[in-house]
């Protein structure tokens, strides 16, 4: 059966603690962290406004009220931010953002749980708030969101390559055939041991998920770290034979990752160093440095001397 009704819901989870960049995350969400000149949520909102979700949830956790304001502040919602190639297209005043919170904050899967009234009985998207994905010629929610409808699964999710040691921070999925680039998934495993991960696939922070991750979410025990698991509400769909699949990021997408201090400030340096209006001077300045730290004998460029 193929859904033919347009997907508008997102949700959007930025309940996360982000304890792995403390301390820059003690008082400010990781989601608010900048990524070149915006934070990581702007960038997500922007796209998931551009692929036409016009409803999208944020699920915050207590004491991240900082994200509604800056959300629904005239600087979040601006098109003229926006650093994408598509970002222009995202000057829809009618998109609608909406904000509830999760207490305690027990996981991406309770985090879904919550949406489970806004969302009713329609399909939605699931964009994680910490992840930012950039490039290529369209925002990847709307190619994932027709990948979903063509087919009338019941999850798709988005996917990139990693490499063998990283499959412990992410949810990897097992491939059981691939049709006209999309992969059918036999089942998924929320950060495995890289002896244990069923392929180099992970999740990269978007899903299409059908209103039936609903019972399972519900029934499910505590997973990985304690918590309630996204990821093994999708492995129970596939396991009660229904339709999930994955799309890999096209060659021109990347996804940049908030996650940790060196995932975090690569993000933030590839950002700055792409960005339409400020990348040429940065690039520049990038190159300046990195010749003075590696020879002293080249000029420092934040240093201003008399020759
Ligand atoms: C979450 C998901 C994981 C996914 C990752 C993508 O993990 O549980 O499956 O691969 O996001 O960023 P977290 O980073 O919240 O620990």
């Amino acid at each position: 059966m193929k859904r033919a009704n347009p997907i508008t819901k997102a949700v959007v989870p930025a309940a996360g603690s982000g304890t792995r960049l403390y301390p820059l995350t003690k008082v400010q969400p990781k989601e608010m962290m900048p990524v070149g000149p915006r934070p990581a949520i702007q960038a997500v909102v922007e796209e998931l406004a551009v692929a036409g979700l016009t409803d999208i949830l944020v699920i915050v956790a207590p004491g991240k009220s900082v994200l509604e304001a800056h959300l629904d502040g005239e600087e979040g919602r601006r098109a003229e931010s926006g650093r994408e190639p598509w970002a222009a297209e995202f000057a829809d005043p009618d998109v609608r953002l909406y904000f509830t919170r999760q207490n305690p904050p027990r996981g991406l899967g309770d985090a879904v749980a919550c949406a489970e009234r806004f969302v009713g009985d329609e399909d939605f998207v699931v964009a994680l708030g910490d992840a930012v994905i950039t490039g290529g010629p369209e925002p990847f929610s709307r190619r994932l969101v027709a990948a979903h409808q063509a087919s009338g699964a019941a999850a798709t999710v988005g996917v990139r390559r990693i490499r063998p040691e990283e499959s412990s921070r992410y949810g990897v999925i097992a491939v059981a055939g691939e049709r006209q680039g999309v992969l059918r998934v036999s089942d998924l495993v929320e950060k495995p041991n890289p002896e244990q991960a069923p392929s180099d696939l992970a999740i990269c922070g978007r899903y299409v998920l059908s209103p039936g991750i609903f019972t399972h979410l519900r029934d499910l025990p505590p997973g990985h770290g304690g918590e309630i698991q996204v990821t093994d509400a999708i492995a129970a769909l596939a396991r009660a034979g229904e339709l999930v699949q994955a799309l890999p990021l096209g060659a021109e997408e990347l996804r940049l990752d908030v996650g940790n201090f060196g995932s975090y400030s690569r993000a933030f340096v590839r950002a700055m160093a792409a960005d339409p209006e400020l990348g040429a001077d940065f690039r520049d300045y990038l190159r300046q440095l990195v010749s003075h730290l590696e020879d002293s004998a080249n000029p420092d460029p934040d240093r201003v001397t008399d020759d």
